[in-house]
C-alpha cells in the first residue's frame, strides 16, 4: 500500500451544474477519505500560482479566467495511490476524448469546461496543496476503515 494525498478541484461549471455532490460520491465510493474541504473563490494571483507550469500556453490566460470565474471546491483526498487513482476516475483532459464512466467522459464534451482538476503527480501535488490549504485545515485523524475497501 502506498498512501498518497492528491488535491482535487471541482471547478466553476462542476460548481454551477452542481454536479458537487456527485463528483464526491465517486471520491468516496472508491475508497479515498476526504481530509480537506472548502468552497471558495480563486483570486487572480492564486490561480497564475497554481496553472504556473501552464504560463507559456497560449490558452493561460483564458485558463486563470475561467478557474477565478466562479466558486470552485478545492478536496484533499487520501488513499493508496491517490494521485493516479484520482486521475483514472477524472478521465483525459479533454472531456469530448475522456471515456464513458470518468468524471470528464460523462459530463464533459470540452477541454476547457472539464468539470474537474486532479494533481498529475507527486510533485504537482506539493507545489498545488499549500495555495488552498494550511496544515490546520486537514483533518489529522485516519478514518479506520481502510480494511472495508
Ligand atoms: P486541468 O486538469 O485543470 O489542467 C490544466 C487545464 O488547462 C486543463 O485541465 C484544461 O482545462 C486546460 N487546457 C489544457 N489544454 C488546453 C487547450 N489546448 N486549450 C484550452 N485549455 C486547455
Amino acid at each position: 500500500m502506498t498512501k498518497e494525498s492528491t488535491l482535487v478541484l471541482i471547478k466553476p461549471d462542476g460548481v454551477k451544474r452542481r454536479l458537487s455532490g456527485e463528483i464526491l460520491k465517486r471520491l468516496e465510493q472508491k475508497g479515498l477519505n476526504l481530509k480537506g474541504l472548502k468552497i471558495l473563490h480563486l483570486t487572480r494571483e492564486k490561480a497564475e500560482k497554481h496553472y504556473e507550469v501552464h504560463k507559456d500556453k497560449p490558452f493561460f490566460k483564458d485558463l486563470v479566467s475561467y478557474i477565478t470565474s466562479g466558486p470552485i471546491i478545492a478536496i484533499l483526498a487520501e488513499g493508496n495511490n491517490a494521485i493516479s487513482v484520482v486521475r483514472n476516475l477524472v478521465g483525459a483532459t479533454d472531456g469530448s476524448k475522456a471515456n464513458p464512466g470518468t468524471i470528464r467522459g460523462d459530463y464533459s464534451i470540452s477541454i476547457d469546461k472539464n468539470i474537474i482538476h486532479a494533481s498529475d503527480s507527486e510533485e504537482s501535488y506539493k507545489h498545488e496543496f499549500p495555495i488552498f490549504f494550511s496544515a490546520s485545515e486537514i483533518i489529522p485523524v485516519e478514518y479506520g476503515d481502510e480494511k472495508l475497501f
